[in-house]
Parts: C-alpha cells; structure tokens; sequence
C-alpha cells in the first residue's frame, strides 16, 4: 500500500502496550503499524519521541450561556486551538440546556457555535436543567440515539440545580436508552447555607468560596447520587472529584457492586484553597475559583492514589475560562462584593497533558499506558467514541500526539493559546511537552505553532456502547 504518511522510528504507546514502530497513514486513517515501512509523500521523524493517540478531553465548556453580563472566554475557535495546543485531538463540549428552551433547540444552537470554527474533532453532551415531560418523553430519547448519549446534571447552582425527583427521572430515561449520566455531586442546600452565613460573618473574599462548599458538601451529594443511581439501576459518571471524601463513597459503592465511574482534574493535583487567597487576600485569588474547589495536599495524595489504584477512569481539564482583568469575568462589578458572585471555572484544557505527564509519568506515579489510558483511550470507551478514537490501531483515525518526554518547559499564558487572560498554572515547571498534533493524518499543531484550519475539525455523533469495568476495589 501506498501511504499519504509515515511517522517513522518512534516509540508507540497504547492504553496497552508500549513499543517501536512506524505508522503509516492512509486517508486520515492508520493503515500499517510495523517496522521499515515503504516511504510515503510525506514523513514525519519520530526518533526519541512518544507516539501517543490525541489526547482527548471529555470535559470542556466553550461558549456557555452565563448569568447576567457574564461571558466564557473561550468559544469553539479558540477553545479548541488551545486544546490542540495542549496536545488534544478531540474534546466533548456541553451543550446546555437554559431552562425554558427545549433541548433540541440547545443542540442546534451549539452545532451553531461550532460550525466552522473547530480545530479539533468534537462532540456534545448535553446538560439537563429543566426535565419537562417533552424532553423526558420525546427529546432526550432522541437526541440520545442521534449521537449524543450523555448528559450531565447538577445538585448545586441556582440556574442549574435538579431536584432529587428530577434526578430520579432522567436517570430513568439513562437506563431506558442506555446514556451516561455525568453528575456535578455538590449539595444545593449546604452551600446556600454556608454561603449567607460566611457573608454574615463579613467573609466575602474569594477565598471564602472553598470554605462555602467544604469535602463534605461533595461527599454528600456524591452518596445521594450513587443511592439514586442505585434506586433506578444504571451506571454513573461523578465527575471532577477534589478529594478523598467523594472518592470513599465512589469505593464504597463499587464494593457493593455498582458501576460508578470518576472523573478528576488538573487542579486537584497541583492547587489548593490557598491559592484562593491571591495575594494578601487581594481579587487575584478570584483566578482560582472553581467547583468542587481545590482542597489541600491532604487531598491531592488521595487523588494521586485514585489515580494510581484506579479509582478514576479519566483525567479531564473541565476547562471553563473566564477573563480575570474584565467586568465580564472574574472582575464582574458583583464578584467585587461577594465570592459568591465570582463565575465558577478556570481554564485548563492546554495544561492538562503536560501537568499529568510531568507529575505523573516523569515523577514515576503512573505508567505511560496508564497515562494514555487516563487521558484519552478512556475517555473514547466511556463516551461512545471507541475504536475510532483513543488508540493507536489499524483503521483508527490516525490522531496521534509527538511527545517529548525530556522537554522541560515553563507554563506560561502566552502557551495556552485560549481566550482567558491568565492561567491558574503559570510558573509551573513541566517534564514532557507535545511537540506535533495530528488530526486525522493533517498536522494540526506543530511545536507550540497552530497550523491546521479552524474548520478541520468535525462533528463525531456517538454511540451508547462500550463501557468500562471500573475496578471494584482499589
Ligand atoms: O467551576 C466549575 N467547574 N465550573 C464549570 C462548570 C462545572 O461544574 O463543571
Ligand atoms: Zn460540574
Ligand atoms: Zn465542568
């Protein structure tokens, strides 16, 4: 066979395997994987570098309707130029539904949005904020068997929020068409009440935000998640887990059988609540505010266990950017008045790789396979994206990632590429950089420079199948 591509003397790593060969591209796809394979119209010299499947990020906000006068800083053009940036070949974004509006109409505004402007293969999940008998009965089934079977869920924000019985029922929708449930496991209540208190106190500072939602707000929200799952009889997805409290009830319920699966992030590994405090409690702790907070190193050593004894079955950014200097961000005239003002989200979706490789594989926590596994050949089993997606194997989409595993670099803002004014990572030393992106055999991104065209990137409609068997005990 003739190929469009090699990518010639690297080291191949999969979820499974680790080991040398040339790839040879054929039509976007991978159509040979062996030793000294023919020369094609173009190579690439992959010698002392990784070869890895595109990282693919299961959890990134672009372009999502916020309160009054609020913006997200990145829409798909530059959301997704970061994540190719970063090393990422795909992402699922969430299409969210305002209360009010059907569901339908939410997918077709975000295909809007995305239309043209995408750098990276992407899908959607949808987020549910208003149950009402026609999305129960009509438009979830529907959207579900068209390629969109996940949808996440909220315990906490007023906008957002669920109620025990609306949870209930879309958990039944799940299990009568085979979706994924992602849930956000954070206690309305318990918040509110430790919100009007702290601002009673006078306690307004951003820094107050953590204090608002402590571990076991996520605790106990996660319980009374997985007792609902358990009730109508379907998997779970707890998504964004900041410490060891939500992942005891994650153990718990896997011992007893269940098939509940955990999602955690960049932040939990490497912030804490006190970098809420900025600097001398000034608004640049603002930059940090996001939910479930960070914690503190407590934690982030429970989640390297998590990491490390597979409690989690994907590593995601949850990239929600927000301009820090602008009064449609962090600076909003009411975040001034209240961390309970202060848009909840920080963007991450370029540093999630280098951060996991850095603090994970250099520092010998996590295998290289592990590593694939956690950030991208997961993510493709449990989202319905499989085999096309998140590996590197004959007839997969030839998504790969050239990573060096020596290069030291310094995360900077000007790195990241995406429509935020800062990065909660600045400073931050990282071992292992992705040096050339590809897309379905096109070169997406090449040593920090973009060079594919927002456009390239296409729509993927999934399928409800494939799941993982999350470990039972770890
Ligand atoms: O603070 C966060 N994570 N905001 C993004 C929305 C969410 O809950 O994932
Ligand atoms: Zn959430
Ligand atoms: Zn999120």
């Amino acid at each position: 066979m003739e190929f469009d591509l090699v990518i010639r003397g690297g080291t191949v790593v999969t979820a499974a395997d680790v080991g040398r060969s040339d790839i040879g591209v054929k039509d976007g796809r991978i159509a040979a994987l062996a030793d000294n394979l023919p020369r094609a119209a173009s190579e690439i010299d992959a010698s002392g570098l990784l070869v890895l499947p595109g990282g693919i990020d299961s959890h990134v906000h672009f372009d999502q309707p916020m309160g009054p006068g609020i913006v997200m800083a990145d829409g798909f053009e530059s959301g997704t130029r970061s994540a190719a940036a970063g090393g990422n070949t795909t992402v699922l974004s969430f299409a969210l539904q305002p209360r009010g509006q059907s569901l339908r109409q939410s997918v077709e505004d975000y295909h809007k949005k995305a239309k043209g402007q995408s750098y990276v293969d992407y899908g959607f999940h949808l987020i549910v904020t208003d149950p009402t008998p026609a999305v129960l009965g009509q438009e979830l089934p529907a959207l579900v068997s068209s390629g969109y079977p996940s949808f996440k869920v909220f315990m906490t924000y007023d906008d957002l929020v669920l109620t025990d019985r609306q949870l209930l029922e879309v958990f039944s929708v799940a299990r009568e068409h085979g979706a994924l449930v992602m849930v956000h496991a954070e206690g309305y209540d318990q918040i509110k009440f430790m919100t009007d208190r702290l601002e009673r106190e006078g306690k307004t500072h951003s820094y107050y935000h953590a204090e608002s939602r402590p571990e076991l707000v996520e605790r106990e929200a996660t319980h009374r998640a997985i007792s609902h799952a358990e009730l109508i009889g379907i998997p779970i997805m707890i998504v964004h887990v900041s410490g060891r409290e939500a992942m005891e009830q994650i153990q718990w319920a896997r011992g007893r059988g269940m098939k509940i699966y955990a999602e955690t992030c960049p932040q939990y590994l490497v912030l804490t609540a006190d970098d809420l405090k900025g600097l001398n409690m000034d608004m640049s702790g603002a930059k940090y505010v996001c939910s479930p907070p960070p914690r503190d190193r407590a934690s982030q050593d429970a989640i390297w266990r998590g990491l490390e004894g597979g409690v989690f079955q994907t590593f995601s950014s949850d990239h929600c950017p927000f301009r820090f200097d602008d009064e449609a961000g962090k600076n909003h005239p009411k975040a001034r008045t209240s961390f309970r003002w202060v848009p909840n989200g920080i963007p991450g979706v370029a540093a999630r790789l280098p951060i996991l490789f850095s603090e994970g594989v250099a520092k010998g926590r996590i295998t290289l396979s592990e590593f694939v596994a956690l950030t991208s050949t997961n993510h493709a089993k449990m989202y319905g994206l499989y085999p096309r997606k998140g590996s590197i194997m004959i007839g997969a989409d030839a998504d790969i990632v050239l990573w060096d595993a020596d290069k030291k670099v310094r995360l900077t803002q000007d790195l990241m590429q995406h429509g935020s004014d800062y990065t909660p990572y600045e400073g931050m030393e990282v071992t292992g950089w992705p040096v050339k992106t590809l897309l379905r055999g096109e070169l997406v991104a090449d040593d920090g420079r973009i060079v594919g065209k927002p456009g390239y990137g296409q729509f993927l409609p999934r399928e409800t199948t494939r799941r993982l068997e999350p470990a039972a005990r770890s």
